[in-house]
């Protein structure tokens, strides 16, 4: 990995208005910054919720002739068959997890925190998920696919994530990651986790991108699973 994580600026945060009780963790995509999101998120925010929306570092990325972009991983190729950065991939988890961890050191259990990602995010979100020991409260799955998905065991994962709510959402006009990778994440997904706790929403006309129709189903995930407590 590039160890160039000191040079990334400190997530952008949409703070709760009253006393966090929970938390979404929320990851960009490819060439983007968390500043975008954290703008969305005030759009929808609870006042128990805090919204922390971390910047990905600027390393060069295979697929964009090795220019430097935010980037989580390296990306060779968008076909389902591509080579994939599976020690960049793992790396980059292992960040999600610590800030995780830095969150429950500040309050929030992890059942209290809901981790997403928009693409080459909702990808390492997804990932993060189904790998940590961490017992989450559910996953934001936006236009985006499950990566190694061929190191996962077949059935159903073990671990304390095998129920995790997940909210997986697709523009079926999408150019540049389908439609049909996202149908397939989906069958991959319910043959790893209790079907019964993943909910796949198709957006008509909507691109590789968000919508305002996706973002109240997103606001309706994080309320059913982050409740107010007090
Ligand atoms: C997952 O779905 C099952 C079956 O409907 C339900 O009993 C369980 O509470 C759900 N788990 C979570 C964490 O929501």
């Amino acid at each position: 990995m590039c160890g160039n994580n000191m040079s990334v600026p400190l997530p952008a945060v949409v703070p709760a208005a009253r006393k966090a009780t929970a938390a979404v963790i929320f990851l960009h995509g490819l060439g983007d910054t968390g500043h975008g999101w954290a703008e969305a998120f005030a759009g929808i925010k609870s006042p128990h919720v805090k919204y922390i929306c971390p910047h990905a570092p600027v390393i060069p990325v295979s697929l964009n002739m090795h220019m430097a972009m935010p980037s989580w991983f390296d990306i060779f190729g968008l076909s389902p068959d591509a080579p994939e950065d599976e020690p960049g991939i793992k790396q980059a988890t292992e960040n999600v997890k610590a800030l995780i961890d830095q969150e429950v050191k500040n309050g929030i259990p992890s059942n209290r925190i809901i981790v997403g990602g928009f693409s080459q995010g909702g990808a390492l979100s997804l990932y993060t998920a189904l790998t940590t020991h961490q017992k989450l409260a559910g996953v934001l799955a936006l236009s985006c696919w499950l990566p190694l998905r061929t190191t996962f065991p077949q059935g159903t994962i073990s671990g304390v994530n095998k129920e995790i709510p997940v909210l997986q959402c697709h523009g079926d006009c999408d150019p540049l990651v389908p439609l049909l990778i996202g149908s397939l994440t989906v069958e991959k997904l319910k043959s790893m986790i209790n079907p019964a706790n993943l909910t796949f929403k198709t957006y008509s006309g909507m691109m590789h991108s968000s919508c305002i129709e996706e973002m109240m189903d997103v606001k309706q995930f994080i309320d059913k699973h982050l409740p107010p407590v007090d």
